[in-house]
């Protein structure tokens, strides 16, 4: 249905002229989502922080991968554009909003993917930095890019199309033993999720999040060391499809909820998890 007469309308093919910005996007599911959204014709400024932290034990996303992600987008229709920033900064969300907008004339979606992991050990055991590195990240940067993002994705004319997603996770609903403070955070991103739904109200601007389940990325390859596993493979019988995910797989769902198919849907949180939660 067309958002602005509510007659049926064919299918967008293509998402020329849409921009879009991914946070985590050196790697993992936003790497992926880079080039998912590149290859629908999306412009995407593809935002990561691109250094380690100092407070977690694993290494995170580099510029070297941010860059070969920005190369693999040229490959089209899209194109990408990579923008080292951290998204617990404020000051840093706004400007890469800006720059979206400086490129491409506006934003049109807005998908915090960024996030780290830690625990291992009950919460009150664990070191404050790493409770800190989690919650300011995890829930705290998907804060700071709605807060940036969205007034962004307002400014466009009506009628709006605009999307704010966030990743949240199985975690977001399940009580995962010494992962407190990442259940807390993602089960954060869903009531966010919600909440902004509400408060978009009317303007054409959705907010919806999807919950991955184990996925094949470093994450969970820390995730498994956390937990004394052998490796990240290890969590594949934990869900009915009897596989871990790959980071493609949740990127397609964020792709199709960036674009016109998923009008219909806000305020939802989307399990893309091989039945983790079951
Ligand atoms: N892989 C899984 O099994 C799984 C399951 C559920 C949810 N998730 C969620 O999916 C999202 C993506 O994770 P992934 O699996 O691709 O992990 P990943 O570690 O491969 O990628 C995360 C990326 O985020 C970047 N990043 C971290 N903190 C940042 C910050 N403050 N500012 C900017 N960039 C930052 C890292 O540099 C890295 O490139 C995360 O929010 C994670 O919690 C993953």
């Amino acid at each position: 249905m067309s958002e602005r007469t509510g007659r049926p309308q064919a299918p967008r093919e293509r998402a020329e002229g849409r921009a879009a910005l991914v946070t985590g996007a050196a790697r993992g599911i936003g790497a992926a989502t880079v080039r998912a959204l590149a290859a629908e014709g999306w412009s995407v400024l593809a935002v990561d922080r691109c250094a380690d932290d100092p407070a977690l034990p694993y290494h995170l996303g580099t510029r070297a991968e941010l860059d070969a992600v920005v190369a693999q987008a040229a490959a089209g229709p899209g194109q990408a554009h990579g923008l080292v920033a951290d998204t617990r900064d404020r000051a840093a969300m706004a400007a890469a909003v800006a720059e979206a907008e400086r490129r491409w004339g506006g934003l049109d979606a807005a998908l915090a993917v960024a996030g780290v992991i830690a625990g291992g050990v009950p919460l009150w055991e664990m070191p404050p930095e790493q409770e800190e590195a989690v919650l300011s990240t995890d829930l705290g940067g998907v804060l700071a890019l709605a807060r940036a993002a969205i007034p962004a994705l307002l400014r466009r004319p009506e009628p709006r199309h605009g999307r704010f997603l966030a990743v949240a996770s199985a975690a977001a609903t399940r009580g995962l033993p010494m992962l407190a403070a990442y259940c807390a955070a993602k089960a954060g991103v869903a009531g966010l999720t919600r909440a902004l739904a509400t408060e978009l109200r009317g303007t054409g601007v959705t907010a919806n999040a999807v919950s991955p389940g184990s996925t094949d990325t470093p994450i969970l390859a820390e995730s498994a060391r956390l937990y004394g596993l052998p490796g990240a493979a290890s969590f594949a019988a934990q869900q009915p499809l009897d596989r871990l995910l790959a980071p493609e797989e949740v990127a397609a769902a964020l792709a199709w909820l960036a674009g016109d198919g998923s009008s219909g849907m806000t305020g939802a949180v989307v399990p893309v998890d091989g039945g983790l939660a079951l």
